[in-house]
Order: structure tokens, then sequence, then C-alpha cells
């Protein structure tokens, strides 16, 4: 069997990775320090997949632990997405931003390579373009300042895993950029967990939608995009769990000393208040909604290029904008009790 060590297992799209992963044939381990995820997490991934994923709690960090782990598991890969990841909390707390999504990934590299662990799969973000000049947006685009230092985390995650093939190590390593992740497992056993107020759109909006929030404001309507408001590429959080089961599928068949970059999209774009009009139409409720002033930090547009993950991968998304909205909108009703 094959063991594959997810960092942050427990968290928004570890959690559907750790289902893909046994749905594929591969067997989950799961380290999380529960800074950004809950416990009920492994309940619904056991009401999910009938049995138990096997859990350490802890911080990836934590050099003395990861090498219990590698020396307690024969691991064969590992998926990275411990990171903190709140764009504006990063610029209040940078110094912490840098210690943890830096230091965790280095202290990974270096137990993978006492163990002789090759395969990698680095959780990355379309977050590294930028603003792109050309869409839909292509992996060799130069990527640009980063709008943020959880963006800039992620650039210099980057590089460091260049730097590390280039200097001839023994891995094969993967980084994935992600788009917009959204939507929830069928099954709303699991799903998207904000703490505290959501940053993000799409709970958010379902947050609204069952009265937890007043309304929603939309952060501008002044953009140069179809309707005013910016433009993303939503992923349907499977599709993205999906993507790292290919990719580690795809590592196993690479000679050592591997690395190359995919972004993960579904090569659409949709502007925030076409989000709204299909989330009203699949919930059959009206969203309260006001427009606002911009958001500091907010690019204007931005959508994947796929042909690579495609034909290199294998891989495409399979759900559109309304699974997602739909998925988000059952369990944000699991989760507020509502039927
Ligand atoms: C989407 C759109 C907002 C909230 C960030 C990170 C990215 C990744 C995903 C970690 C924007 C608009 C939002 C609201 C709004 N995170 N919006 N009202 O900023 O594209 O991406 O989260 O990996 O790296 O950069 O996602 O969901 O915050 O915003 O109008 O209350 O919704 O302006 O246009 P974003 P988001």
């Amino acid at each position: 069997m094959k063991n594959i060590l997810i960092t942050g297992g427990a968290g928004y799209i570890g959690s559907h990775t750790a289902v893909a992963l046994i749905n594929s044939g591969f067997e989950p381990i799961i380290i999380d320090n529960f800074s950004n995820s809950e416990k009920s997490v492994l309940k619904g991934l056991k009401n999910i997949l009938g049995r138990e994923v096997k859990t350490y709690e802890g911080d990836c960090n934590d050099r003395t632990l990861m090498e219990s782990i590698f020396s307690e598991n024969q691991i064969s890969g590992v998926i990275h997405f411990a990171a903190s990841k709140a764009v504006g909390e990063s610029t209040q707390i940078p110094l912490a931003y840098y210690a943890n999504n830096i230091g965790s990934l280095l202290v990974i590299l270096e137990v993978m390579q006492e163990h002789g662990v090759k395969n990698l799969v680095f959780s990355s973000s379309c977050t590294v373009y930028g603003q792109p000049d050309e869409l839909p947006v292509l992996e060799g685009t130069p990527r640009k300042e980063a709008e943020s230092p959880y963006g800039n985390t992620k650039k210099i995650c980057e590089d460091i895993l260049h730097d590390y093939i280039k200097s001839k190590a023994s891995a094969r390593i993967i980084s994935l950029r992600y788009f917009n992740p959204i939507g929830a497992h069928p099954s709303s056993e699991i799903g998207e967990l904000p703490l505290g107020v959501p940053a993000n759109l799409i709970p958010f909006v379902t947050q609204t939608a069952v009265g937890i929030r007043e309304k929603l404001t939309v952060f501008g309507d002044d953009y140069d995009t179809k309707d005013g408001t910016c433009v993303r590429d939503y992923i349907h959080v499977l599709d993205l769990a999906d993507a790292h089961v290919k990719s580690l599928e795809y590592l196993e068949k690479q000679s050592d000393c591997f690395i190359d970059t995919f972004n993960v999209g579904t090569g659409q774009g949709n502007t925030v208040l076409e989000v709204i009009n299909t989330f009203e139409k699949v919930s059959e409720r009206k969203l309260n909604y006001q427009i606002g002033p911009r958001r500091a930090g907010d690019i204007e547009k931005v959508w994947a290029n796929t042909n690579k993950v495609n034909t290199v991968l294998g891989w495409s998304a399979q759900y559109n904008l309304e699974d997602s909205l739909r998925d988000s909108w059952n369990w944000q009703k699991r989760l507020s009790g509502i039927e």
C-alpha cells in the first residue's frame, strides 16, 4: 500500500484529497496542527470512508515529530498543503507567514531526503502571477511582484524547490498552482470551514444566505470586465483533489531529479455577479448584497490556461460553477442545521 503523507490533511483541500487518494488505492496519513481546521473533519472523513484515516496531531515544522512519522511509516510520497493562507492576515504578521510556510517546506524536504522519499506535490497558487498581462494565464508567464507576504511565500517555496532540483537532489516534485477552490463533498460530510468572518467569496455568500451574515459586499464594480466585477477561475475542490492524485501517479513514472509546475483551474473565468446570480439560481434564494469599494490587493481578472495539465497529467475539471455552488450550499445548510 502506498502511504501518502498529507500535511494539513484536516484542512479544506487536504481532507477532500484524502478521500480521492483512498478512492485511487493510496493510503493517506494526515499530519495537522488544527490551527486552521477542526477535529470534526476527521469524523466527516470516517463517515464518508467507513474507516478512520491515520492522523498525527502536530506541526510539520516540528522536525522530531516529522522524523518519527517517517520512521514509523513507509512513506512513498508527500502532499504539502499545510501553510498559513490568509492574504490579509499575512500583511499583519509577515514574519509568522515566512517562518511557517517556508520553514515547514525546508523540514519536509530534509526529512524526505534522509528517508529516501522522492515524490512531493506542493500546494502553490495562481496568486504568484499577480495580474497577468495575457489571459488565460500560462505556467511560463513570468511571476509578478506578489500582492501579499502570503503570495510571496508561495513564490519563494517554488524557487526553493527549483534550486533543490538544480542541486541534483534525488526528488520528483510537482507544484500545483490552484485557482479559486470552492465547493464541498457531495455527502456534505466535509467542506470549507472558515474560522471567523470569511475572507473568501463563497463562504461569505453561503453564510449570508443562511443569515449568519447580514449582507455580502461586492468589492468593486468598476473593473474592466463584462459587468465591472472581478473575474476568477472557480474550481470544485473535488476536481482539485483529483489533480493531486493524478500528480502522484505521474511522478511515480518520472526519473529522479524531476520538477514541473501546473495550473489547476477550470480554464473558465466568472465575475462576482455571475457567481451571485448562479448561487441564487441554485439555492432558489435571493442574496442580500451591496456594491462597495474595491478591496486593496485584489487583481482584476485571472483564469487558467489548462492545456498543460490536460495533456500532461490527463486531468481536466469535471464540475462547473453550478455544481460547485450547489455543493457549497448543501454543505452550508448542513453546517447550519437547515434542510
Ligand atoms: C474572490 C473574488 C473579491 C469576498 C484568495 C487568495 C488565493 C486563494 C483564494 C489561498 C474577488 C470578491 C470576495 C467578499 C467580494 N487563497 N469578494 N466580496 O482573493 O481571488 O484569492 O483566496 O490559497 O491565493 O489570493 O479569493 O474568494 O477572497 O475573492 O466581492 O466578501 O470575490 O474581490 O474578486 P481571491 P476571494
